[in-house]
């Protein structure tokens, strides 16, 4: 897929890898729909990026929302050729916690963004993209999940984030299978630990525990670094029906 003329939506891109990625299509000649829940920081990620940036503030666990999200992109751009799904939730919660259960509703928020979101987005998307007249190898379109390490190595209190990207991880195969005959290609990269609002909060001592954790180069990694790779990923007609980690060797304990 080549980047230039092509319109890209990247939820999430109000912040950390969704910016890094819209911003790195925009430099690449894409028009981007920056999707958010948090339309302030939408926002501001398109004005960065100037001409052909749409904001769309929108809850993607909310399927009325994401389709009239998917209205103002077509009204905007009338197609979509790359879809990022970069918007995540990474509410933690034990189990059991002073002898109580975790409230099945904290579990279920967490798998209705990651997972079901992350769901809606590809469906929404694939039917836009298999719409698309293809290129001379028959490619009409690209998806991107960012799932997570997490899906093998989840820490304490992060059963239902692990599930939801182990969920990710295990719906592209058989997506990139269904997608497989309208020319769009379905890959996923599972990061290991990175430098985003996401572990913002964390105390000084918890940043410096979780880099004890990265082999090579030992530091957090930098959402552009992500971007890097989505953009290799778009370009890279092969890569198709799998996830690719970049995590420089971390092994979360
Ligand atoms: N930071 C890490 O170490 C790390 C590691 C592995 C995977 N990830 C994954 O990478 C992705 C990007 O996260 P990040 O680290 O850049 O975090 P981030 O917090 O900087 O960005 C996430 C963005 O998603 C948006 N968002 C959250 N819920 C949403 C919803 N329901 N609808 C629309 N937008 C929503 C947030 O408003 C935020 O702008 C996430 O899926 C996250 O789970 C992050």
């Amino acid at each position: 897929m080549n980047l230039d003329s092509a319109v890209a939506v990247v939820t999430g891109a109000g912040s950390g890898m969704g910016r890094a990625a819209a911003e790195a299509f925009a430099r690449g000649g894409a028009r981007v729909a920056v999707l958010d829940l948090d339309g302030t920081s939408a926002g501001a990620t398109a004005a960065g990026i100037g001409e052909g940036a749409l904001a769309v503030e929108v809850d993607i666990a909310d399927p009325g929302a994401v389709e009239k999200a998917f209205a103002r992109i077509d009204e905007a751009f009338g197609r979509v050729d790359v879809c990022v799904n970069a918007a995540g939730n990474p509410a933690p919660g034990k189990i059991l916690s002073r002898g109580a259960p975790l409230p099945l509703e904290r579990f279920t928020a967490v798998i209705a963004v990651n997972l079901i979101g992350t769901f809606d987005m590809m469906r929404q998307a694939a039917v836009r993209m298999a719409a698309n007249e293809p290129d001379d190898e028959g490619e009409r379109g690209v998806i991107v999940n960012i799932a997570s390490g997490a899906a093998w190595q989840g820490q304490s209190g992060q059963a239902a984030y692990a599930a939801s990207k182990a969920g990710v991880i295990g719906m592209t195969l058989p997506v990139a299978r269904d997608l497989a005959p309208h020319g769009i290609r379905v890959v996923d990269v599972a990061p290991g630990l990175f430098d985003t609002t996401m572990l913002a909060g964390l105390p000084e001592a918890a940043r410096e525990s979780l880099e004890t954790m990265v082999l090579n180069p030992k530091r957090l990694g930098r959402p552009t670094e992500v971007a890097e790779l989505i953009c290799h990923i778009v370009s890279n007609r092969y890569l198709n029906a799998t996830t690719i980690s970049i995590d420089a060797g971390s092994r979360m304990v």
